[in-house]
C-alpha cells in the first residue's frame, strides 16, 4: 500500500522572516515528508512588507531545504490545510505570552479542521527573544541585525527597512 506523504504546514506573516522561524522551519523539515511554509494575513497586524515580498524573501531563505516551500493564501488557515491535505501546524514557542494567543489559534483551528492537529515547537534558546517586530525596530534605529535575519536576504531587508 502507498503510505501518504506527511505534510506540514508553517503558517505565519513573516514580515521579515527571521532566524527564529528559520530554526522552527528546518526543524519541522526533519520531522515532516514535506514542509509548506505559508504566508498569511495577520488581521492584527499592519504589515511592513507587501505579501509579495514576504513570499520571495521566505522563498530565498529555504532554499538549501529540499523538501520545503512557500506558499500563500487570502484565507482561513485552516481551510488551506483541507485543500492541501495538511497533517500538522508547526508553530514554535518562545514564552508564557505566546502560549494564550497560540491555545485559542490552535483550539480554533482544531475546531474548523479536526484531522489537522497543531504542534508546538520550543524556540532555542538564542531565538526567545526575536520576533519580526523587534528586528524591524532594531533597523529603524539604524541597529545591526545580521545575527536575526537570514544571510540570503539580509542587505534586502535592511534596505527596505531604510526606506521606511
Ligand atoms: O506570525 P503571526 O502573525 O503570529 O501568524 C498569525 C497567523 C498569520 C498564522 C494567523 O493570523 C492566521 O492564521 N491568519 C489567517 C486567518 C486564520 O486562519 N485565522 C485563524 C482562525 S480565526
Amino acid at each position: 500500500m502507498k503510505e501518504r506523504l506527511k505534510t506540514a504546514v508553517c503558517p505565519g506573516s513573516f514580515d521579515p522572516i527571521t532566524n527564529g522561524h528559520l530554526d522552527i522551519i528546518r526543524r519541522a523539515a526533519g520531522m515532516f515528508d514535506r514542509v509548506i511554509v505559508l504566508v498569511l494575513h495577520n488581521p492584527e497586524k499592519t504589515a511592513s512588507f507587501t505579501t509579495a515580498e514576504r513570499v520571495d524573501l521566505a522563498r530565498r531563505s529555504v532554499a538549501d531545504m529540499e523538501n520545503v516551500v512557500v506558499d500563500t493564501f487570502g484565507g482561513l488557515l485552516a481551510d488551506y490545510c483541507k485543500m492541501k491535505q495538511v497533517a500538522a501546524i508547526v508553530k514554535g514557542l518562545r514564552a508564557v505570552s505566546d502560549f494564550e494567543y497560540e491555545f485559542q489559534m490552535g483550539l480554533m483551528n482544531k475546531k474548523l479542521n479536526p484531522d489537522m492537529e497543531t504542534v508546538f515547537l520550543i524556540t532555542a534558546q538564542d531565538n526567545m527573544f526575536l520576533s519580526s517586530s523587534i528586528v524591524k525596530q532594531l533597523a529603524s534605529f539604524g541597529g545591526d541585525i545580521s545575527d536575526f535575519v537570514p544571510a540570503p536576504i539580509l542587505t534586502d531587508v535592511e534596505r527596505r527597512l531604510k526606506e521606511k
